[in-house]
């Protein structure tokens, strides 16, 4: 990092005005880097964030449809809330959207969108099946829907095999987010957008109202870290030590939680999702906090917070080993607590 911010001394241009689209070198990189088809182009923004809310500016009147799995991203249900979109969710199962639900909903709600974390899923860590991917895409295009695919946690797999991106199998009736947060910086607060030209070009309209453009020196220091002979390097160390750290606390999970709580494996990304007997989770995740261990729980990730299941999303990257193991311990002795008393946990 140090030598690529001190690079940025010998570069005047970029403390200057820039194109809205982004800074032309690193768009071009990722032209290349993404492997982009013709018809498509590639813009900057304020972190991946800023691309699902112009996506919703530009995109979604109050009262459009936009479907989503259930339970989803919290800033996801934020952005489409802000442009009052009625978000309509679908179950998720182990392998993706459950297929059935996804086709009926199309057909009968006409949705203008479909919002999705194909990848290692924020807030339950699940990977859709290649068959899924290619069967989503396929709805997508019969029902003129457009796929939103968000994939900030993409390159953190550590087992399994790499699969496409959804948007591979529908290109012209996608837009795909890609974020830098997970695997060089999220203060640096750049994400990318891709997709064909005229789904992009009112995106760099509104965002040209918002902001201009994004920091040019932040998307420089950004090429210099992709463009740096370790950075593949960087990105393996990161998988091997998450899969570490998710491995040890995914056993210590498998010996210490009570019975009723359930929990599934997961190749990457950040979090796992533990499955817990009906209760009010908010007063679990604070009594946890007051013994040291952080947690989230589940009606947070749902539009209507009354209609979670109960469940828990654990973070396994930002501890040590022992950290995790103790972690589980307290949040197994907390849950079997808690959960011995069912009328002080109902909702
Ligand atoms: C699913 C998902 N999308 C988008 C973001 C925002 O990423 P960025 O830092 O690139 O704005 C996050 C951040 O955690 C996320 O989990």
């Amino acid at each position: 990092m140090k030598p690529t911010l001190e690079s940025l001394c010998d570069m005047p241009e970029v403390f200057q005005y820039g194109a809205t689209a982004g800074y032309g070198p690193l768009l071009e990189f990722l032209n290349g880097y993404f492997e982009l088809p013709e018809t498509h182009i590639a813009m900057a923004c304020t972190g991946s964030q800023q691309g699902l809310d112009l996506i919703a500016r530009a995109y979604v009147n109050p009262g459009d449809k936009v479907v989503m799995e259930a339970p989803s991203y919290l800033g996801a249900m934020q952005v489409f809330g802000l442009v009052q979109a009625e978000i309509v969710t679908v179950p998720q199962n182990a392998h993706g959207p459950d297929l059935v639900a996804l086709e009926t909903c199309f057909a009968e709600q006409a949705p203008k969108m479909f919002y999705a974390v194909p990848d290692f899923h924020n807030p339950t860590g699940v990977c859709w099946s290649l068959e899924t991917r290619k069967q989503v895409a396929a709805l997508c295009e019969k029902y003129h829907v457009a796929l939103i695919e968000d994939a900030p946690y993409r390159e953190l797999r550590f087992s399994g095999e790499a699969l496409p991106l959804v948007s591979d199998f529908c290109p012209q009736h996608s837009i795909v987010l890609r974020s830098f947060s997970k695997i060089a910086s999220p203060g640096l607060r750049v994400g990318i957008v891709t997709g064909k030209r005229s789904y992009l070009e009112p995106l760099i309209k509104i965002k040209q109202g918002a902001d201009l453009h994004s920091s040019v020196p932040m998307q420089a220091v950004l090429l210099g870290l992709l463009q740096h002979e370790d950075f593949d390097a960087h990105i393996d160390t990161i998988r091997a030590l998450y899969k570490t750290r998710y491995e040890k606390m995914f056993n210590a999970l498998t010996n210490y939680l009570p019975e009723g709580c359930d929990i599934n494996p997961v190749e990457g990304g950040m979090f796992v999702w533990v499955t817990l007997p009906q209760c009010d989770t908010f007063a679990l995740a604070k009594s946890l906090l007051s013994n040291g261990v952080a947690v989230v729980p589940s009606p947070v990730f749902y539009p209507q917070h009354q209609l979670a299941s109960s469940a828990l999303r654990l973070n396994f990257t930002n501890a040590t080993p022992d950290e995790l193991e103790e972690a589980v311990k307290r949040l197994s002795k907390g849950l079997s607590e808690q959960l011995a008393q069912p009328e002080a946990m109902q909702a």
